[in-house]
C-alpha cells in the first residue's frame, strides 16, 4: 500500500469513529453548500423580515453586524426561503466588488438570473462577464457584387461598463417584472470599501433603493452604515441588527453542523441523545460554544481547528484534554495565518498587551511602538486583524475600540496565571 493510501485509510477510520464524512465547518457562508440544513436561530429577525415582505410596494432592508456574525448566511437564508415559499418571485444576489456602484452590481445580479433574456445577456457580455448563452454580434457582410453568399462575421465585443447603470438596471427590471411579481436583490458587503466611497455609493443609490425592486443589503455597524442608520434620510425601510447568538442557540447550531456531515443519520432534534454532539462530549461541546461567544464564524473556525487536530492525533473522542490541545492549536493557527506582516504583529501584540486599544486612549509612545504616527494610520491594520479573527471591534458608540479575539485573551490570562 502506498503511504498516501495508508494515511488516507487512517484518516477514514477516525472519521468513521466520529460518524462524520468530513469536517462540517465553514468560515464563510459563501463556502457553505448546504446552508439551509445548518441555519439556526435568528427567528425574530426572520419574522420581522417576512412581515415586511408582505407589503405590496418594494422595500429596502439593511442587515448589519460585525464580521462573522452571520449577515451573508442570513440574507441567503431569506432568499432561499422566499424562493421556496413565494410564487413568481425572482431573487438575485451579488457580493459588492470594490469600485462598483450599486446600480451596476444590481444590474449584474439581475442579468445573471435572466439567462433567457437576450438583452440581459448582452449587458453581461458587454461588461466582460460571461453570459449564460453564447452571444455574437452578427454582421452580414455582403462582399462585391459577384458574391453570392453572405457570410456571418463574429466579432468579440470589448468590455465596457454601462454608461447609465441606474437606467440600464431599471430597463432590465421592467423586463423582469413583465414576468415576475416580485424581484428581490441582495447586495452583500456594502462597506468592504473605503468609507468615503461607500458613502457616495449610498447617496447615488437613493433612487435605486426607492424603486420597484426589493433590496437586502449588508454592512458593518460602523462608518457609513451607522451614518445612515442615525440620519433621518430614511434610506432603508428596515435596519436589522444581528447580535451574537445566545449559548443555547450556538449549541443547537453546533449539533446541526455535525448532523449535516453524518454517515449514519442522527436526529439533531433529540438533544438527549449523546450522539448528537459526538465526537465532542456534552461538556466540550458547551465549552466550544462558550469560546465562540455567539459569533457563528468563530464557532466554525475554532470547531474546525479542534477537529483537524483531533484527527491528526487520532483521538476517538474530544474530551477536555483533547479540547485543550485543540484550543492551543487554534491559537497557534490563528496567529500564524499567512499574509500577516511584521507591523500587523506589532499592532496585534500591543492590543494583546493592553487588552483594549482605542483612539481615545492611545499614547504617542504606543503609536511609536506600532511604528505609526497617528491612530488612523493603524486603523486599516486593526480592521485587517479583525478580518483575520485575531481582534474584535468593540460595540461602542463613543470610541473606535479593539480587543483581542476572546480565544487569544484566554490564552493570555492562563499564561499570566502560570507565571504566578
Ligand atoms: N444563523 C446561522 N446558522 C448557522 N450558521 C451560521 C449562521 N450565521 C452564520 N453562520 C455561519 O457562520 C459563518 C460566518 O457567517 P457569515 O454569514 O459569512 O458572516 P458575515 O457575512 O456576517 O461576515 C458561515 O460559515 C455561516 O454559514
Ligand atoms: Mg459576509
Amino acid at each position: 500500500m502506498s503511504d498516501f493510501d495508508e494515511l488516507f485509510q487512517d484518516s477514514e477510520k477516525i472519521y468513521e469513529k466520529w460518524n462524520l464524512t468530513e469536517s462540517p465547518f465553514a468560515e464563510s457562508a459563501e463556502k457553505l453548500t448546504r446552508l439551509n440544513e445548518v441555519f439556526t436561530g435568528r427567528r425574530e429577525e426572520l419574522a420581522t423580515t417576512i412581515n415586511l415582505l408582505r407589503s405590496r410596494d418594494a422595500k429596502s432592508i439593511l442587515v448589519y453586524g460585525w464580521i462573522g456574525i452571520g449577515k451573508t448566511a442570513f440574507i441567503q437564508e431569506v432568499l432561499s426561503g422566499l424562493e421556496r415559499n413565494m410564487k413568481n418571485i425572482l431573487t438575485a444576489s451579488i457580493k459588492l466588488e470594490p469600485n462598483t456602484d450599486l446600480a451596476t452590481a444590481a444590474l449584474i445580479a439581475l442579468a445573471r438570473e435572466m439567462p433567457d433574456d437576450d438583452w440581459a445577456q448582452f449587458q453581461l457580455n458587454r461588461m466582460g462577464l460571461r453570459p449564460r448563452k453564447a452571444l455574437h454580434d452578427r454582421k452580414t457582410k455582403a462582399g462585391g457584387k459577384f458574391v453570392f453568399e453572405g457570410t456571418i462575421e463574429e466579432s468579440a465585443i470589448a468590455p465596457e461598463a454601462p454608461q447609465f447603470p441606474t437606467l440600464s438596471f431599471e430597463d432590465l427590471l421592467k423586463r423582469a417584472m413583465e414576468k415576475r411579481d416580485r424581484v428581490v436583490i441582495a447586495i452583500d458587503d456594502l462597506d468592504k470599501q473605503e468609507p468615503a466611497k461607500a458613502r457616495k455609493l449610498l447617496l447615488d443609490a437613493q433612487g435605486l433603493l426607492k424603486g420597484r425592486a426589493w433590496f437586502l443589503l449588508t454592512g458593518h455597524p460602523s462608518g457609513i452604515t451607522r451614518d445612515y442608520l442615525i440620519s433621518d434620510r430614511g434610506l432603508f425601510d428596515l435596519p436589522l441588527k444581528l447580535e451574537p447568538l445566545d449559548e443555547e442557540t450556538s449549541y443547537r447550531m453546533l449539533i446541526k453542523y455535525l448532523a449535516s456531515a453524518r454517515r449514519r443519520k442522527v436526529d439533531p432534534n433529540n438533544s438527549n441523545d449523546l450522539n448528537v454532539v459526538h465526537p465532542f462530549t456534552p461538556e466540550t461541546a458547551r465549552a466550544l460554544c462558550q469560546t465562540a461567544h455567539g459569533v457563528p464564524r468563530w464557532l466554525n473556525r475554532i470547531g474546525n481547528y479542534i477537529l483537524l487536530k483531533a484527527a491528526e492525533l487520532k483521538e476517538p473522542k474530544i474530551d477536555d484534554r483533547v479540547f485543550q490541545i485543540g484550543l492551543a492549536h487554534a491559537r497557534e493557527q490563528l496567529r500564524g495565518q499567512p499574509g500577516l506582516t511584521p507591523q500587523d504583529y506589532y499592532v496585534l501584540d500591543m492590543v494583546l498587551e493592553k487588552g483594549i486599544l482605542s483612539d481615545a486612549s492611545v499614547t504617542l509612545e504606543e503609536l511609536d511602538k506600532m511604528k505609526a504616527e497617528t491612530f488612523s494610520e493603524i486603523l486599516p491594520i486593526l480592521d485587517k486583524l479583525v478580518e483575520y479573527d485575531l481582534l474584535q471591534r468593540m460595540p461602542t458608540e463613543r470610541a473606535t475600540e479593539y480587543a483581542p479575539m476572546p480565544l487569544l485573551r484566554q490564552a493570555q490570562e492562563t499564561e499570566e496565571t502560570d507565571f504566578n
